[in-house]
Parts: structure tokens; sequence; C-alpha cells
């Protein structure tokens, strides 16, 4: 607070949190920034950014060689995972950055528990942080220090380090999520049989008592803090659904043949604008208190707001760059990612079994994206192995919170684009791999929440709403719901959803969400073929004879 750093807000109002702007060049992850040093350039893959290893070392040396100067060090101990579990990994994060070590503190379980739980010689994962701005002697320094010329955000997963330098933002910066907890828990996991995803899991209790698993992969911006946290609609009220994590899911096999995972996380970072008590009253109680809101706007009152959060917005605020601003001053109040971290415990709909050192046996794995069109609301994979071709093929369009033009789909594999510490191709075989090896492998289901009619509205109404689609995903898993096979696998027909509570939602709305176009999955398989030929020679002969008989089912020949 001294440094300016950080803003207290109205105790009464929001107790005991604070409010960060940061440099508004430093604001986002940076993908074009973020690189994997790898001895070989081919193992790293065509999808990231490669370095080679010794150039590398000696760029970050030159530029971490007195970059702290003036700033107090932090040495950040953390668990990836609850301290001592088996599927657990411990970080260490040396940062010059305040912000930094104090949002570690929510975002990981941190500090000497940590430090005891290694020991004398426990193995961790050294991550190295700087803002990269030295102060000179007498200098003042600024609320949010970061380099304006250089930031770099890098991996070497053969030593298994992170190097960050120039940004306090986020996963550029907060080491434990992004970097260790996909980047290189990705390449541990494919050397030590598991899964490191992007993917959050969720539980269904249903009105007999039955409880099941969910892991659900979806790019950034897609809703998956909405989908974690979801409350049921009035009438599948006796259903319900408890989060045990938004993000990141670590799954191993277990001895039960099972997929069992945790969520290696303790807190939530999550996007502000559009997070209401319409959209997400459980993420709206989560951060009632001890909460670190990033680049929002400010209330006179000293509370926060952001776009979405209420119908009408206030008359004045201060926006997330410290100057006025009225609803008619043509400017957003909240950056579009600004962001609230909170402590995971302190939202109301955690599952009881969220710290299980053994984690959750999953039952099905979900995969979406941003469609338009195309894809219908739901469909089931026949095998393990459609399975992985369907996760491998996911599709979002870009959004303004996405890098690129708005819009376009990206290709997006497992929703592990960005995340992905090697080769793609490899990864997808890694996938293949770990599903074989278990006697029971989660059934795998692809949804797109997103579709929209010819006039470009949606025609899914979500949040609340998906848990119709939940309901029959577990349903599926049990085997009493059913489902007509069809060219793109298992699809529910209009009897084999619940619509009681859903007057307004026709048959005919359902039958054109769920369409299956010839020509437009002609495309698409042109579009998956793209895929598979930037990845080369790596990409597991299985999935190219999926994609050659999924192309011949569409065209019905
Ligand atoms: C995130 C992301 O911040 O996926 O979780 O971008
Ligand atoms: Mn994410």
């Amino acid at each position: 607070m001294r440094a300016g750093t950080f803003l207290k807000l109205n105790s009464k109002l929001r107790p005991n949190s604070y409010l960060a702007r940061s440099n508004p060049g430093d604001v986002a992850r940076m993908e074009d920034r973020t690189f994997i040093a790898t001895a070989r350039e081919r193992d790293a893959g065509p999808t990231n950014n490669w370095a080679d290893p010794a150039d590398m070392r000696r760029t970050l040396n030159r530029l971490f060689d007195g970059c702290m100067r003036g700033r107090t060090l932090y040495v950040v101990a953390f668990s990836m995972g609850p301290v001592g579990s088996h599927i657990a990994h411990i970080g260490v994060e040396l940062t010059d950055s305040a912000y930094v070590a104090v949002s570690m503190r929510i975002m990981t379980r941190m500090g000497r528990m940590v430090v005891d739980q290694l020991g004398a010689d426990g193995a961790f994962i050294p991550c190295v942080h700087s803002v990269g701005a030295p102060l000179a002697e007498g200098e003042l320094d600024v609320a949010w220090p970061c380099n304006n010329e250089e930031k770099w955000i890098v991996h070497f997963p053969e030593t298994r380090e992170i190097w960050s330098y120039g940004s306090g933002y986020g996963g550029n910066a907060l080491l434990g999520k992004k970097c260790l907890a996909l980047r290189i828990a990705s390449v541990m996991a494919r050397d030590e049989g598991w899964l490191a995803e992007h993917m959050l899991i969720l539980g269904i209790e249903s009105p007999e008592g039955g409880k099941a698993y969910v892991s659900a992969a979806f790019p950034s911006a897609c809703g998956k803090t909405n989908l974690a946290m979801l409350i049921p609609p009035e009438s599948l009220s006796a259903w319900k659904v408890t989060t045990v994590g938004e993000d990141i899911a670590w799954i191993k096999p277990g001895k039960d043949g099972r997929f069992h995972a945790i969520n290696p996380e303790a807190g939530f970072f999550g996007v502000a604008p559009g997070t209401s008590v319409a959209t997400n009253p459980n993420a709206m109680a989560t951060m009632r208190a001890n909460a670190i809101f990033t680049n929002v706007a400010l209330t006179p009152d000293g509370d926060v707001w952001w776009e979405g959060m209420t119908d009408d917005p206030p008359e004045k605020l201060v926006d997330w760059q410290g100057g006025e601003w009225t609803p008619s001053c043509g400017r957003l109040a909240a950056h579009p990612n600004a962001r609230f971290t909170v402590p995971a415990r302190q939202c109301p709909s955690m599952d009881a079994r969220w710290e299980d050192p053994d984690g959750v046996p999953i039952s099905a794995f979900v995969f979406g994206g941003r469609r338009a069109d195309t894809v219908p609301l739901i469909t089931e994979a026949g095998s393990w192995t459609e399975g992985v071709y369907m996760a491998a093929t996911l599709g979002s369009e870009t959004t303004a919170a996405t890098t690129g033009k708005v819009g376009v789909v990206r290709r997006d594999p497992m929703a592990m684009l960005a995340f992905c510490g090697y080769h793609m191709g490899d990864y997808l075989g890694h996938w293949l791999r770990v599903g074989r090896g278990v006697s029971a492998p989660p059934k795998m289901f692809r949804v797109n929440w997103f579709r929209r009619d010819s006039h470009g509205r949606f025609l899914w109404p979500g949040f609340g709403e998906n848990m119709r689609v939940l309901k029959w995903i577990v349903e599926r898993c049990d085997g009493t719901a059913g489902a007509t096979s069809t060219a793109l696998g298992a699809m529910p027909g209009w009897e084999d959803l619940v619509w009681t509570g859903m007057d307004g939602f026709s048959r005919a709305a359902f039958e054109e969400l769920m369409r299956v176009d010839p020509i437009k999955w002609g495309d698409e398989c042109q579009s998956h073929q793209e895929l598979f030929d930037l990845l080369g020679d790596r990409v597991p002969v299985e999935l190219t004879e999926v994609k050659d008989a999924l192309r011949r089912a569409v065209s019905g020949s």
C-alpha cells in the first residue's frame, strides 16, 4: 500500500480487499513472449515458440544481472496441490514483486508447511521472476513496476525450470499457474504417465444421492469459471453441482482403473467483466472479502465495479487506469481482462473433497469451444480414440479477450495450445496411451454452448440451463440416458433431455442446435486436416483414421 501498488477497498463493503492497477502495457498473458527452450527445436513442436537453451540462458543472464536492484526479494515456497498429496508438486518462486508474493499466497498453498514438507533435500521446481525494473539510488518507484521494452516467459522443460522477466501480470508472473501447473507439469506428466490439463473439475449429485465428477476443458474466455460453479435451474434444483477446480486439473491413473483428479490451485484468478449475481452468484460470494482485484473500476464508496456486474453502471467511477469515468465517456471502466484473485475455500459451492490428497474419480471428460455454427450442443464420442480426436480438434472462435482477429476459429487441442510444454503431436499420442492404460477411462463428450441462429442470436441460454446437458452426461455414464447414433457420435434426441422449466424453448430450436450440416462438416474435416498437417508426422495414425472415417460418415459415403 505504501508503494501505491494496492489501494485498500472499503472494509465494510469489501473486507480485507485491495485494488491494483497495472501498467497499461502489462494487462494479460503474452503468448508471443512465451518460450519453450529445448535442446532440439522439434521437441517444442510447431505450436510453441522455441528457443535454444544456451542462447536463452545468455539472454536471461544478461537481463537478470542486477534486475532486482533496490527491490525486496521474496522467496515463495509453494505447493501445487494439497501439501503432502502424492499428486502434488512443490515450486519455489523468487520474485521482486510484492503483488506476486501476496497473489501466490491466495493461488497456492505457500509458506512454512511447504518448507517443512521439502525438508533438507526435497525436490522442487525453481521459478525465477523479476519485473525487470531495477531502481537506481534514490529513484522513486512506480505503483506497477514492469519492463516496457522486454518481456520473456521462458520454460526449460528438460531441466524443469521457469524464468520470467519484465511482466508482473497473471500467468506471466504467478508462475505456479500456467507455467508450472501446465507447461512444465505437462512434460512431467508425459514422462510419468499422467495428465496435466487446462480443465475445470466439478461434482454432480443426483436427487438419488449418486455422485459423479466431470472434468472439462475449454479455451480461455468460454465460461469455465461459470460452469465450475453452476447453480441448477429451479426445475432441476434436486441436482447439485459442486466445485473442485475451475482452471487446471492434474489427473493420475488410480489403482481402481480410473483417473483421479486434483485441482493444483488454492485460489481463483478469474476474469471479472461479465461476472455478476445473475451469471455466477457463487463467484460473487467468493469475492466478498479477502480479494485482490486488478484493473477493475473503483466506485465512489470504495468498492469495485466492472462491465456486466450490474445492468446499469454507476454514475461515476474511477476507471482501471485511475481516470474519471462516466457512462457516457466512451471508454471501458474495467479492462476486459480485469481479474479477481480469491481463495477457493471461500466459494460456497466447493466440493467436500476438493482438497482430498487422492483426488476425485473422473467419470467424464468434456471438451467445448465457442462456435457460432457447425458444432452441436452435445455429442458423445464412441470410444477413447474418438474422444481424443474430438478433443484434439477442439476449435474456438477468438474473442476480444484472446489475441488475433475476432470470430476466427482457432484450433486448440484440449484447450492446451498455449499451455503444452512439448510437441502437440506427441501430446495427442500421450493422451491415447494413458487412456488405454486404465481399465475404466472416462467417457468423452463435446459441447458447444455458443451456437447462433441465422439472426446471430444465441440458440442456447447457457449458464444454469447447462445442467440439462450435464445431467445427460452423467446419465450416459451410468447407462440410464438414451441417445441416437449419428455420424459424429451419440447425441440425445429431444426426449432424452428434460425440458420442464424451459417452456419458451422449442423443439425446433433444439433441432437447429443439434443440426449436423454435411457441407459445414466437410469444411470442418478439412480444417482438422490443416491442424494435423501443421503437427506433421507426430500425429498418431489412429487420429488420422478417425478423421477419414468422420469425413466419409458426414458426406454419407
Ligand atoms: C486463464 C486463461 O487466465 O486460460 O485461465 O487465460
Ligand atoms: Mn485458463
